[in-house]
C-alpha cells in the first residue's frame, strides 16, 4: 500500500531469507553480484518445491493424461485435476468445472472474446475497458470490434493512476454488455475497486471479466464473494511454470459457450456428420494439455498457500512503503505510480535517464528490473510518456533489494549529472 494507507503490519512469523533458501536462482551470482530480483511482476522465480514437482512429473510419472488406461496415465489424469481443484479451492470457485486450463491470461482473454463474445455481443454493444489495460485486455476486444461491430469505451483515471469509479459509473447503461477490467495495473500498480466495479456492471446486466494477473500473487481473490463472471490469470506469475494459466468463469457461462477451439479431449463423440462436445472442464480444453505444466502450477498453488496471503500480503505491503520512502530520495526521479491504493509495483521516471539507460545501469550490478511501455501503451499515453522503469515485488524480496535498487539509482544520476 502507498504511503497514504495506513502502514503494513510486518508479518512477524515471515522468514524471507529462510524463504528464499527454496529459490535456487537466488543461490546463483549475476556478473558476480547476488541477485536483486525485481521483475516478478513479468514473471516470477519457482521454488524448488515447483521445479521438483515437474521434474517428477517428466522423471517418474509421465504420460499423456485422460486417454490411458494404464498407470502412469492415471497417476497423470489425477496429479492434473488434483491442481484444477487446487486452484478451484485457492480462489474459493464454485466447481472445478470453472477452472478452465489454458495458455495463460492473454489466451483466456482471447477465449472469452472468440467464444462468449462472438456468440453474445452484437453491433453496437458496449465492452468498457480501463486506461490502465494491458494490451492483452485491449487487443482481443478490438479484432472483436472489427468482427461485429461493438463500441469499445474506456474508463478513466486520474493523474495519479487511481480509477475513477464515479465516472465509470456514468459511463454504465444497458449498452453495456462486458466490462474488462484489471485488478491490479501491471504498469503502476494501482488497485482497482474491482468488487465495486463488478457491482455495478451487474445492475444494468453487464457481464465483469477481470485481468486478476497482478492480483493473484498478492493478495486472497475469492471469486464467490467477488461475484466475477470471468477471472484470469497466469501460473508463470504466480510462482509456477510458464504455458500454463486459468480462466475462471461461471458454470453457466460456460456451459452456454461454443467451444474456443477443436480437437482431441473436448469431444464426447464425433462423426463425419455430427460432433457432441464434452462436459466441462474439458469442451475447452482441446488437445494434449500441458501436463507437466499443470502439475506445477498445483504445486505453485501449494507453496504460496503453505507461506499464507496472510503473511504475503503485509510483507510485500511493507517493503512497498519501504521502497515509497526510499526512492524518493533520488533526484530527479519521478513516480508515476502515485495511486492511493497500490500494490507490489512501483513505475518511475528519472530526469536524466531514459528507462532503458536505467535498467541497463542496473542490471551491471545484479539489480533486474522491466524497462518499457510494459504492454500498456494507452497507459503511457495518457501520461505522455513512452515508458518507465518498473520494480515489481515478490514473496522473496527483501529491504536489501531495495536498498540496492535506490543505490543503483543514485548510480544512474551519478553516471548521467
Ligand atoms: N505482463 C507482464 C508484465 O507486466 C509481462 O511485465
Amino acid at each position: 500500500m502507498t504511503s497514504q494507507m495506513p502502514k503494513a503490519v510486518p508479518a512477524t512469523n515471515y522468514n524471507v531469507e529462510e524463504i528464499r533458501k527454496d529459490f535456487p536462482i537466488f543461490s546463483q551470482k549475476i556478473y558476480g553480484k547476488p541477485l536483486t530480483f525485481l521483475d516478478s511482476g513479468a514473471s516470477a522465480q519457482k521454488p524448488r518445491q515447483v521445479l521438483e514437482a515437474i521434474q517428477k512429473c517428466y522423471a517418474e510419472e509421465y504420460a499423456n493424461i485422460h486417454r490411458g488406461v494404464y498407470y502412469l496415465s492415471q497417476v497423470g489424469t489425477q496429479k492434473y485435476e488434483d491442481a484444477r481443484v487446487k486452484i478451484q479451492k485457492f480462489i474459493n470457485a464454485a466447481s472445478p468445472n470453472e477452472i478452465i486450463f489454458v495458455r495463460g491470461a492473454t489466451e483466456a482473454i482471447n477465449l472469452v472474446a472468440q467464444s462468449w463474445g462472438r456468440k453474445f455481443l452484437t453491433k453496437g454493444d458496449e465492452v468498457v475497458l480501463s486506461r490502465m489495460e494491458h494490451h492483452s485486455n485491449i487487443v482481443p476486444w478490438q479484432m472483436l470490434r472489427d468482427e461485429k461491430d461493438i463500441v469499445i469505451t474506456v474508463a478513466p483515471i486520474d493523474d495519479k493512476a487511481n480509477f475513477l469509479f464515479d465516472e465509470f459509473e456514468a459511463m454504465l447503461s444497458e449498452k453495456v454488455k462486458l466490462v474488462a477490467i484489471t485488478h491490479i495495473s501491471n504498469a503502476l500498480g494501482t488497485i482497482t475497486p474491482i468488487k465495486e466495479i463488478i457491482k455495478a456492471a451487474h445492475k444494468v446486466g453487464a457481464k465483469v471479466l477481470v485481468d486478476g494477473c497482478q492480483a493473484v500473487p498478492h493478495m486472497r481473490v475469492d471469486m464467490q464473494e467477488l461475484d466475477a463472471d470471468f477471472y484470469v490469470f497466469s501460473g508463470h506469475k504466480l510462482y509456477g511454470p510458464t504455458g500454463v494459466g486459468v480462466l475462471y468463469a461461471k458454470e453457466e457461462l460456460l456451459n452456454a459457450m461454443p467451444p474456443y477451439q477443436g480437437g482431441g479431449d473436448m469431444i464426447r463423440s464425433v462423426t463425419f456428420e455430427k460432433t457432441v462436445y464434452n462436459d466441462l472442464p474439458h469442451k475447452f480444453e482441446a488437445g494434449t494439455p500441458h501436463i507437466a505444466g499443470g502439475i506445477g502450477f498445483g504445486a505453485a498453488i501449494d507453496y504460496v498457500e503453505s507461506l499464507g496471503f496472510e503473511n504475503i500480503g503485509p510483507h510485500e505491503d511493507g517493503l512497498l512503503d519501504y521502497a515509497l520512502d526510499k526512492i524518493q530520495t533520488v533526484k530527479g526521479l519521478r513516480l508515476v505510480s502515485r495511486a492511493d491504493k497500490m500494490a507490489g509495483i512501483l513505475s518511475f521516471t528519472m530526469d536524466l535517464a531514459h528507462p532503458h539507460d536505467i535498467g541497463t545501469i542496473l542490471d551491471q550490478d545484479g539489480i533486474a528490473i522491466r524497462t518499457g511501455h510494459h504492454c500498456a501503451q494507452p497507459v503511457m499515453d495518457f501520461f505522455d510518456i513512452p515508458s518507465t522503469a518498473r520494480m515489481s515485488l515478490g514473496l522473496y524480496n527483501t529491504e536489501e533489494d531495495i536498498d540496492r535498487l535506490v543505490a543503483g539509482l543514485h548510480k544512474v544520476n551519478r553516471i548521467f549529472s
